[in-house]
């Protein structure tokens, strides 16, 4: 089983997660990394999608930089476009579910992904930053969910909906059963213990009637999720999202959207 995104929801959450990342992070980032000389700064970028991670962080770093997009899904990898000059990008196409490493050359000084670290195990995990630890790699990967969904206004059924979207982000998403909400602080965890110094950063989305199309892509999938997990419930959460998707909509209430960024070197 392989998780697939649709790039209109990619492209929906773009905004939001550019707006959310610490800028904090970065000058951290530059020092860990080579001084920028004739010879190209190698990132790979796992779980790449359409390229936003990229986009974000490529005009962020010294330049020359050689980029190599990895993702299952050709289609998204179709969409990646180098986001400004001295940045050179490959696609790689691979499945990196049974052997991360596999995405890897070995000459990366950065290893990064965006939104990737909740569907991963913790033993592809600890497997993946064992060898970047050996290659002498920095580390970042942004945009892991933690588990808070948390509304301006309350409404009775969002703590249950909460817990049923967080028991649901801890199942299989092709990786074996996914860290889902502890995957930063176990990034962290596992980073530390190998010897890295890290730093770890909260990259929060806020969601208020401008954000409500994604808002409402949101909830949609959480009402999904918290189906499965609660089926008896169905038309309670249904209930449940249509009355945050017209609230979020209308500016009666807001959403923040819990995640961190998590940063290794050496
Ligand atoms: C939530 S999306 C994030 C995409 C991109 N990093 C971004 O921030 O927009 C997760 C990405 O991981 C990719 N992915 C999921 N499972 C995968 C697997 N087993 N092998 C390779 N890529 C995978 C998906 O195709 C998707 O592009």
């Amino acid at each position: 089983m392989i998780e697939t995104f649709a790039l209109d929801w990619l492209q929906q959450r773009e905004p939001a997660d550019h707006a959310a990342r610490p800028e904090g992070l970065v000058p951290v980032l530059r020092d860990a990394l080579p001084e920028p000389g004739s010879t190209a700064i190698r990132v790979t970028d796992l779980g790449s999608g359409s390229g936003s991670n990229l986009r974000y962080l490529a005009p962020r770093l010294p330049r020359p930089q050689h980029w190599r997009l990895v993702d299952h899904d050709r289609g998204l990898l179709a969409q990646t476009r180098a986001p400004c000059g001295g940045v050179e990008i490959e696609r790689k196409r691979c499945d990196l579910a049974a052997e991360p490493a596999r995405a890897l050359t070995g000459d990366e000084a950065l290893v990064t992904g965006a939104a990737l670290l909740d569907l991963v195990s913790r033993d592809w995990l600890q497997r993946l930053l064992s060898v970047c630890f050996t290659q002498g790699a920095a580390v970042l990967f942004a945009l892991s969910y933690d588990g808070r969904i948390r509304w301006s206004r309350p409404h009775p059924l969002d703590a249950d909906v909460e817990a049923w979207v967080n028991r649901h982000q801890r199942s299989d998403k092709g990786f074996g059963p996914a860290l889902g909400p502890i995957a930063a602080a176990t990034c962290a965890e596992q980073l530390e213990a190998l010897g890295y110094q890290v730093q770890i950063r909260p990259s929060d989305w806020w969601i208020g009637a401008e954000q409500a199309v994604l808002g409402a892509a949101l909830i949609e999938g959480w009402v999904g999720a918290a189906s499965e997990v609660c089926p008896q419930r169905a038309g309670d959460l249904r209930a449940w999202g249509d009355a945050r998707a017209r609230a979020l909509a209308s500016g009666t209430v807001e959403l923040t959207v819990g995640h961190q960024d998590v940063l290794g070197w050496r």
